[in-house]
């Protein structure tokens, strides 16, 4: 169900852009208007989304490890599981960012022979994400040829490298495929797997219905219907040097195309996908662990207004005893009417 509205809605925003510009001519709604909110609220929610992390506090180191500490010269150390100096730190960053270590190390759960639990490695995931986030790099790189003149003699090499195989007229990239078969495993694997089907929103249904929208779309104007290239440069370039001019004759897949682009770009910020930017801002991961060598003292000690547990008793007591939690200190006994009961303290 959830994946059914998912694609729903990746097919009503489609439908939509089809629509605007087939029908009701608005080019310059979906060439100019869109894709320039878009960016403004894809930075802008970045920025958001960073300074709110930048902002909470993180008063302890809190590395989530797997290995040794450092501490007594003859105990041997773990040092990218658990670093102790800054490049140990962008060591295991950059294992992370480069090569999903942590996925990597993903292990998984089963029962076999009767009761019997075994935890065994799991690659797929790894392999698969890895394939995908590598070739939408490398789409995207490419697609700078759309926004440059002249196109950059790396971007070149690259999209040359990419085709390298010379099949097909224009030839077909390597990376259009890994792109949409990665996705479409990420996808099946989502809605195949029970445990995983069990966890799965709209949330993380629509990303992929959208991205997979967006390869199609790219993939059906390169190799199926040929669109005007030439134009949708015009644009392009138009567009980054902001004096936005709509060629006509554009074919009406681009303007689909650019405005999946366009909605993924707008929702980024606001979803799951700004791990894109939050991998660099985890505590768990950013933090050298040195806990035994230094001492770490909460930042905002001196202002913060302390509130012990025994003034937060003495506040609720009577509500806590009322719902049968235990305390520390029993309330006094109100003194009985007529008696002079001080000398029992
Ligand atoms: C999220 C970003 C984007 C993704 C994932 C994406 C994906 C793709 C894919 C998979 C293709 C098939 C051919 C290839 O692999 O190059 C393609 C083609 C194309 N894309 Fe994109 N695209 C993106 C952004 C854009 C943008 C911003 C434009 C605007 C200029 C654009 C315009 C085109 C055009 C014109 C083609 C046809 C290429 C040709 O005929 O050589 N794309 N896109």
């Amino acid at each position: 169900m959830k994946a059914a509205i998912s694609l729903l809605v990746v097919l009503v925003l489609a439908g939509f852009a089809y629509l605007g510009t087939e029908v009701l001519h608005w080019q310059a709604l979906f060439g100019v208007v869109f894709p320039y909110v878009a960016l403004l609220l894809f930075l802008g929610g970045l920025i958001w989304r960073v300074v709110g992390w930048a902002r909470s506090p993180v008063p302890f180191r809190i590395p989530t490890t797997c290995g040794q500490e450092k501490s007594m010269p003859w105990i041997k150390q773990d040092k990218l599981d658990n670093p102790y100096t800054t490049w140990q730190v962008i060591g295991r960053m950059l294992l992370e960012i480069l090569f999903f270590r942590s996925l990597f190390r993903n292990t998984r759960m089963s029962i076999k022979e009767g009761e019997k639990v075994v935890y065994g490695p799991t690659k797929w995931l790894w392999l698969g994400g890895l394939a995908f986030h590598y070739s939408f790099l490398v789409i995207i790189i490419r697609h700078l040829r759309f926004f440059t003149q002249p196109v950059p003699y790396p971007i070149e090499l690259l999209s040359s490298l990419d085709g390298f195989f010379q099949i097909g007229v224009p030839v077909f990239y390597a990376t259009s495929f890994i792109f949409l078969g990665a996705l479409g495993f990420l996808l099946l694997r989502r809605l195949f797997i029970p445990q995983v089907r069990y966890v799965s929103l709209v949330n993380d249904y629509f990303p992929l219905f959208l991205l997979l929208g967006i390869g199609s779309l790219g993939f059906l104007m390169r190799h199926i219907v040929k669109t005007d290239i030439v134009g949708i440069k015009e644009l392009s370039l138009g567009l980054v040097s902001f004096h936005p001019h709509v060629p006509d004759g554009i074919h009406y897949l681009f303007y689909m195309h650019l405005f999946l682009i366009c909605v993924l770009f707008a929702y980024l910020p606001f979803s799951k996908l700004t791990h894109m930017a939050g991998v660099f801002m985890s505590p768990t991961r950013n933090l050298a662990n040195n806990n035994r060598a230094l001492r770490h003292i909460n930042p905002w000690n001196p202002k913060v207004k302390v509130h012990t547990y025994e003034e937060y008793e003495d506040e609720f007591r009577d509500k806590m005893i009322g719902a049968g939690l235990p305390v520390d200190k029993q309330p006094e006994a109100a003194p009985v009417s007529g008696s002079d009961n001080k000398g029992e303290e």
